[in-house]
């Protein structure tokens, strides 16, 4: 059953371009997968995130003993193989386990029957040879898909496009937030301190049943994603919109921090959810169901953080389906969404407040780009440096005009966010 939900996983996002969370979160309702145990669905979705992760590195393999590639509407026996191939090259699954059920599952399939025993032949040779072909590819460039290689190259270099796409291929930590004291929780969860209050576990399994979920001591949140928050400052009483905010990561320790903050978001599922954290949190917090760039609010705000709707190729490390999801074009799309949002957001800002914009991409037009275009624009907005001191961040994840862009090595993992802090005279 746990290989049948990881095809179905695959299937999901690899033809029905649907994301991995949603394909995932949805596949419980289906008849097929509803009894299905947890231990099995954890693994369904080991097998599954390991081969988008490595998808390149498979692909290249399967393609050495197919003789001809499969035609367009043999998805199905594509995601069998895939799935196959990833627990003989990645996880250390017997093979006659892996190769058994494979072929089983084919031939429970009326669109895969006829393939059972090319997916025999095929795993065989996969299993055969594997450790070989494994020593003599070149993981990080395989498993990028072409377009994201190239961008990277030319934006970062390719020294620094190979660290980026070397750091997607490694399992990331659990990341938290902490309301309280952060040294306190480290100890007790044996996880690490970073130097900017982020508390780093390396926990497998079910987040609910760690220590201090239940009464709301900390929430997950990648150590890059707290750092745009933070760069507000000192917040304690003012007034604090997060806008972008579901499901409300940034939400939290904005209200942590003694913000007062009005949360808003266009989405009523993910409020909910914003909701949801907020009470598991103890933390309150005005909700707004609103489109951001027509909200008009009453009175305008003395701190402003916009986390606009992005590619997010930042958290492919986390998300290793994005890679196959996101396009070129939506990427210029996004762009000038967020360029719209951004110039609104200014608007509900009070003079002389700061406004922080982030997006969880590595593309510049979502970042460096959108900025510089915008000072350019408008001689009311400035760019307020950011100082990596003052916020304890990594010194390389500063830019040298003083504005944040993490990338997925630095410090250990984390994901790549870019932010800037503005304000307006
Ligand atoms: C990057 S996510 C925000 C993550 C959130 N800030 C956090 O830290 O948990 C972007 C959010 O923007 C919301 N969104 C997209 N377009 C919007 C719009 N025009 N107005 C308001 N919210 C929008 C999406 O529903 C999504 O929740």
């Amino acid at each position: 059953m746990a290989r049948r939900l990881a095809v179905y996983l695959l299937k999901s996002v690899l033809h029905d371009h649907q994301s991995f969370d949603e394909a995932f979160a949805g596949s419980s309702a289906r008849d097929a997968f509803a009894a299905m145990e947890a231990r099995d669905r954890a693994f369904a979705r080991a097998i599954a995130t390991i081969a988008l992760r490595r998808l390149g590195q498979i692909e290249d393999m399967l393609s050495r003993f197919l003789e001809k590639p499969l035609s367009a509407d043999a998805f199905e026996a594509r995601a069998i193989l895939i799935a196959g191939a990833t627990q003989l090259a990645f996880m250390d699954v017997a093979p006659h386990a892996a190769i058994g059920l494979a072929v089983e599952q084919a031939k429970a399939s009326r669109f895969s029957r006829h393939l059972g025993g090319l997916i025999n032949a095929v795993l065989r040779r996969v299993s055969e040879n594997r450790v070989a072909i494994l020593r003599e590819q070149d993981a990080a460039h395989l498993n990028t898909p072409a377009w994201l290689w190239q961008r990277w190259v030319s934006v970062y270099g390719e020294a620094t496009a190979r660290e980026i796409a070397g750091a997607h291929l490694e399992e990331p930590p659990l990341d938290l937030s902490v309301r309280g004291d952060a040294g306190e929780w480290a100890a007790k969860l044996q996880g690490e301190v970073l130097p900017w209050g982020s508390v780093r576990l390396s926990h497998k399994g079910r987040v609910e049943e760690i220590e201090g979920y239940a009464e709301g001591a900390w929430w997950v949140q990648d150590a890059a994603a707290a750092m745009p928050a933070l760069l507000l400052g000192d917040i304690a009483g003012k007034r604090v919109a997060d806008l972008c905010a579901a499901p409300g990561g940034k939400t939290a320790q904005l209200a942590a921090a003694g913000a007062q903050v009005t949360a808003v978001d266009i989405s009523a599922a993910r409020l909910r959810r914003l909701g949801e954290n907020a009470a598991r949190l103890g933390l309150s917090v005005d909700v707004v169901k609103a489109n951001v760039g027509e909200w008009q609010p009453k009175d305008r705000f003395d701190a402003i953080l916009l986390d606009a709707p992005c590619s997010a190729t930042g958290t492919i490390r986390r998300n290793p389906d994005i890679a196959y999801l996101k396009t070129a074009e939506d990427i210029a799309a996004l762009a000038r969404v967020q360029k719209r949002l951004l110039a609104h957001a200014l608007t509900l800002l009070a003079p002389g407040g700061t406004l922080v914009f982030a997006t969880c991409s590595l593309e510049p037009e979502e970042g460096e780009a959108q900025i510089a275009g915008l000072l350019a624009d408008r001689a009311d907005v400035r760019l307020l440096p950011i100082d990596a001191a003052a916020f304890n961040l990594p010194p390389e994840a500063v830019t040298p005009n003083g504005c944040l862009r993490t990338l997925p090595f630095h410090a250990g993992g984390m994901d790549g966010f870019f932010a800037a802090r503005l304000t307006r005279s």
